[in-house]
């Protein structure tokens, strides 16, 4: 086959808010060659994660910083065309941490070889980071008990619908904040979740009196802030106040606000907070990406998608996530499988 050249989205300027097409350039280079030891890997399909927006932070975040002018990284699928490694043959679908171009090589330790029958693009969603992260981050961290309630933010996002949807079949009752009607109608009639509150027109503290008059057992947060703090004033005893994330805040420079005044609650209610990162769990990804998969072949999971189409999107694709306008998991096309599927 040819190959076509390589087209990259270096960054060039540090967003301060919101990321945009000015902070990254196109560049074009002939497609790299591959050495001992190495892969060649055509891109297919982008991941687009809120985290990334902290590796464009100047300081980074539990990484180093993307520097001006390297290549944004993300996680993705892709082809592998040429291979200089034994673990690989051309053909193969593999996911790990690649990169916005089309052309991208890899030594090979960090990438996980699509297994048969799956979907390469749902190694990014439901059986990638964010689908293992709500596992790991409910299971393990929530460690929610049949009967109980669990209370989840950033809801009809990838990680937040899933999260819902494991407390669901492990017996649990479920309530959803995301922003807006559509969204609300999703959680409660596809995803299955008792109940939903839109935090956009409603007043979360006030529709969680109403609808877990008892108390939060259980809150899987996404998004911090307003949120959370409405959360904390309405947890039970030996609460698990899980912490996942904190959109609201944009991650943005020096955006992280200060502390919630309910966290006192944690303590007379004898509550706990925890935070955890997906990478904690690195060793147990099979065991998640087994649980996931039986659940989805089952029916009892179901996910979403939000595909765009074209590398030169990626940053405006990203952009995405911080203004709520995906459902589910957000997805860009950059290219079908050169060797076929
Ligand atoms: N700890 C870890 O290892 C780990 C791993 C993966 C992800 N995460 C975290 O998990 C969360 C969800 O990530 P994801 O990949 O699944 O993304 P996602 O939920 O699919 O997309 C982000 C969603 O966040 C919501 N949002 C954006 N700005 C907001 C704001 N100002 N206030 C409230 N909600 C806002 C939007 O939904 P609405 O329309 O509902 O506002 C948006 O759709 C993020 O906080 C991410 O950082 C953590």
């Amino acid at each position: 086959m040819t190959r076509s050249d390589n087209r990259s989205l270096v960054l060039v300027s540090r967003p301060a808010g919101l990321v945009g097409d000015e902070n990254f350039e196109m560049r074009v280079t002939p497609a790299p060659e591959p050495s001992d030891g190495e892969v060649l890997i055509a891109v297919t399909w982008l991941s687009f994660d809120p985290t990334q927006r902290g590796w464009l932070l100047p300081g980074g975040t539990y990484k180093a910083p993307l520097e001006l002018g390297e290549v944004m990284q993300a996680y993705a699928v892709g082809q592998v065309v040429e291979s200089k490694n034994e673990r690989y043959r051309p053909g193969m679908h593999v996911q790990g941490m690649l990169s916005w171009q089309d052309w991208h090589i890899s030594d090979g330790k960090e990438l996980t070889i699509v297994p048969e029958g799956v979907e390469p693009r749902a190694m990014l969603g439901v059986y990638g980071t964010t689908g293992l992260t709500a596992y790991f981050g409910l299971t393990d961290v929530g460690q929610p008990v049949a009967g109980e309630t669990v209370v989840v933010s950033g809801a009809a996002g990838a990680t937040g619908s899933v999260v819902g949807q494991i407390a669901r079949i492990l017996g649990c009752r479920t309530i959803g904040v995301a922003g807006g009607a559509e969204k609300c109608a999703w959680l409660v009639d596809r995803a299955g979740f008792d109940a939903a509150i839109d935090y956009k027109s409603e007043r979360v503290g006030s529709r969680l009196d109403e609808l877990a008059p008892g108390g939060v057992d259980v809150f899987f947060d996404n998004v911090g802030g307003e949120t959370l703090n409405a959360v904390l004033k309405r947890i039970r005893r030996h609460a698990r106040i899980v912490l996942c994330g904190s959109i609201s805040s944009g991650y943005v420079p020096g955006s992280l606000p200060s502390g919630p005044s309910n966290y006192f609650n944690l303590c007379l209610r004898s509550s706990r907070m925890q935070g955890f990162l997906l990478g904690d769990y690195r060793d147990r990804f099979e065991e998640g990406r087994k649980a996931m998969r039986e659940w989805v072949e089952a029916g009892q999971i179901v996910y979403e998608e939000d595909v765009r189409e074209g590398l030169e999107n990626a940053p405006l694709t990203l952009r995405r996530l911080f203004e709520g306008a995906n459902l589910g998991k957000q997805l860009l096309k950059v290219a079908d499988p050169p060797l076929g599927s």
